[in-house]
């Protein structure tokens, strides 16, 4: 998945010749699971219709200040709404006149007033002739926008529409896309931080066919994966036999089946994670021994005698280096208590707290209503929410301490 999977992107068009290339950047954002919405300078009207960009955005396209169509009644185009809607704002292309009105907090179209009220990220993709592009004015304008903190994707060499050659061209469409998408992984909180995550729950073998095991969905695992992967993180997910996949190109999944198999595979990689998080429900229990061939009915229900699994996360507090390690306690009475001195006994840094007693939460479920409880006894309590919501939660209460 990528990084601009879910992100508004609100799309510029400025009145340049590049701007015939914009239906292709705004189906390649919408490709990656950008929701893109365009505004237009009233010049960029003569260069690609509206209507194909809005069939493509699958969103209307703005180009005044006011809703055209209805002269009894009119309406004005929210620029400050849109702005703020969006997560990135793209001007592409940007013509010279364009930058030059930005670098001035000019305001005579509804574009610049969407740039002069923008407060998430700007991105520049220049497009003009070579002599414009090299003009000290207009490089000028371009080192005053960078140090407002806007990013310039840089024109090309090439064929220009004037019939010379040289450094105007509009970055290609996919090559935008390529470059914010370099640009949103670096920014990422998490960009450059392994997070491994286990999740799921484990078979235990009793014969080939048959296994002690848990409700465990691993949907709760899986969430946190995608969050920090998201949050930019390389993740490793390694998960207990479960229904789930993980679509996240950051995320390696790393399947297992039982707890020996899950402490092999979290040893493999623990000495080099940031943060770790123990979101699989272990069994706590294997037969000691498993049938080679199935048992048959016919001897009888068998003894099956049990010795413990080893307790992965208890080890993993144990050979703590820089992890920050978080786990999780699923209990039923004396909640708080009980997971605080897991907490201790694990020398974690945070536990999750979920309970059974909650309805409609935990095991199995989409929901989780969880008390994120920190090793200095702090807590908090979250509501029931969906595991995706829950995720994010959790993940900000680890960037805060990190
Ligand atoms: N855990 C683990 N390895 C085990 C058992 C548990 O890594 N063999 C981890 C779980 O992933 C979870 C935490 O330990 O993060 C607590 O699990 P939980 O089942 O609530 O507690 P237990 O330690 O098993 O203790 P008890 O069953 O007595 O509540």
């Amino acid at each position: 998945m990528s990084v601009l999977s879910g992100k508004k992107v609100l799309l510029g068009i400025t009145g340049g010749i590049a701007a015939y290339k914009t239906p292709l950047l705004v189906r390649a954002l919408v490709k990656k699971g950008a929701e893109v919405k365009v505004v237009m300078t009233p010049s960029a009207l003569d260069f690609v219709t509206p209507l194909t960009l809005s069939t493509l955005s699958q969103n209307p396209v703005l180009s005044s200040f006011t809703a055209e169509g209805n002269s009894d009644h009119p309406q004005w185009n929210n620029h400050v709404e849109l702005a703020l809607w969006a997560d990135l704002f793209l001007i592409a292309p940007a013509t010279s006149n364009t930058l030059s009105s930005m670098a001035q907090a000019r305001c005579n179209n509804l574009l610049l007033a969407c740039y002069l009220s923008a407060q998430c990220p700007v991105y520049i993709a220049p497009a003009m002739d070579l002599d414009m592009y090299a003009h000290p004015a207009n490089l000028a304008n371009m080192e005053k926008l960078v140090s407002f903190g806007n990013y310039i994707f840089p024109a090309q060499e090439g064929f220009l529409a004037s019939g010379l050659e040289g450094k105007g061209r509009m970055m290609e469409p996919d090559d935008i896309v390529v470059s914010l998408e370099e640009n949103l992984q670096a920014k990422a909180p998490l960009n450059g931080n392994t997070v491994l995550i286990t999740a799921g729950p484990t078979h235990e073998a009793i014969d080939p066919v048959r296994f002690i095991g848990n409700h465990s969905s691993g949907k709760m695992g899986y969430a946190l994966a995608e969050e920090a992967a998201i949050l930019g993180a390389n993740v490793i997910l390694i998960s207990g036999p479960t229904a789930l996949s993980a679509a996240h190109h950051n995320i390696t999944l790393v399947p297992v089946i039982s707890a020996a198999d899950m402490h092999a595979a979290v040893f493999n990689h623990y000495a080099s994670v940031d943060i770790a998080i123990a979101a699989a429900a272990v069994a706590d229990f294997k037969p000691i021994t498993s049938a080679n061939q199935k048992i048959k009915k016919q001897s009888g229900p068998p003894e099956i005698h049990l010795t413990s699994t080893v307790d992965i996360l208890a080890q993993m507090g144990k050979e703590k280096q820089q992890q920050f390690l978080v786990g999780f306690a699923l209990e039923t009475e004396n909640e708080l208590e009980n997971a605080k001195g897991k907490c201790l006994r694990k020398n974690l840094d945070a536990i999750v707290l979920n309970s059974l007693n909650d309805k409609d939460a935990g095991f199995g479920g989409s929901h989780n209503k969880i008390t994120y409880i920190r090793k200095d006894d702090t807590f908090v309590d979250f509501d029931l929410k969906p595991k995706s919501a829950v995720s994010k939660d959790i993940f900000t209460q680890i960037l805060n301490a990190l």
